[in-house]
């Protein structure tokens, strides 16, 4: 199973460049793929699809399915839900009870409120209100320990040299 993001709420044309920002954020951060709730968006996986093959990994991205669904089966399946919420507990008290085989929620505007009753962990990224890609990124650096920064990404056309200034690229083919 591994660690799944599921994005909730995303209304098209709106939401487009931030959900498209939470899927990024997830591949770069370690996730195995990115489900977008309740609505297709062939766009995104498409999109997805040619960031995966030009900068490799497996990073994979379903959409469509209802939320209350994914939830569902993902608990069935063994698996515990994280809902990233400023409500929540913080995260450094939740961070060692918890697995890695995590789907882990974001919400949009408001979510559901079924949703906190259904999450194994309601977990806050600090108390104040700010966005999903940043409490995504906080909360997947440290499940990860930052490990996920050193992370290959097999398969790859392109892979960038590090450099103190300038572009470097590598082309694979
Ligand atoms: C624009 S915020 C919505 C804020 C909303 N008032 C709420 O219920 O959290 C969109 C999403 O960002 C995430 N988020 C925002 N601030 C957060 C925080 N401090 N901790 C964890 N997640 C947060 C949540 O997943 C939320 O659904």
């Amino acid at each position: 199973m591994g660690v799944w993001v599921l994005r909730l709420g995303h209304r098209p044309f709106r939401d487009q460049r931030l959900t498209t920002h939470v899927a990024l954020t997830a591949r770069a951060f370690g996730a195995e793929g990115m489900i977008l709730a309740d609505r297709r968006d062939e766009a995104l996986e498409r999109e997805m699809e040619r960031m995966g093959r030009e900068w490799g990994g497996s990073f994979r991205v379903v959409s469509g399915r209802p939320w209350r669904e994914v939830v569902e089966e993902w608990k069935r399946e063994g698996g515990k839900v994280v809902h990233l919420t400023m409500y929540g507990r913080p995260l450094e008290e939740v961070l060692p009870r918890l697995p890695r085989d995590l789907l882990v929620v974001v919400g949009a505007e408001k979510v559901p409120g079924e949703l906190f009753e259904l999450a194994d962990f309601n977990v806050a990224v600090g108390n104040q209100p700010h966005s999903e890609v940043a409490a995504l990124a906080v909360f997947l650096d440290r499940l990860f320990g930052g490990e996920e920064l050193r992370r290959e990404f097999p398969g790859a056309r392109r892979r960038i040299v590090p450099s103190e200034r300038g572009k470097r690229v590598l082309e694979l083919g």
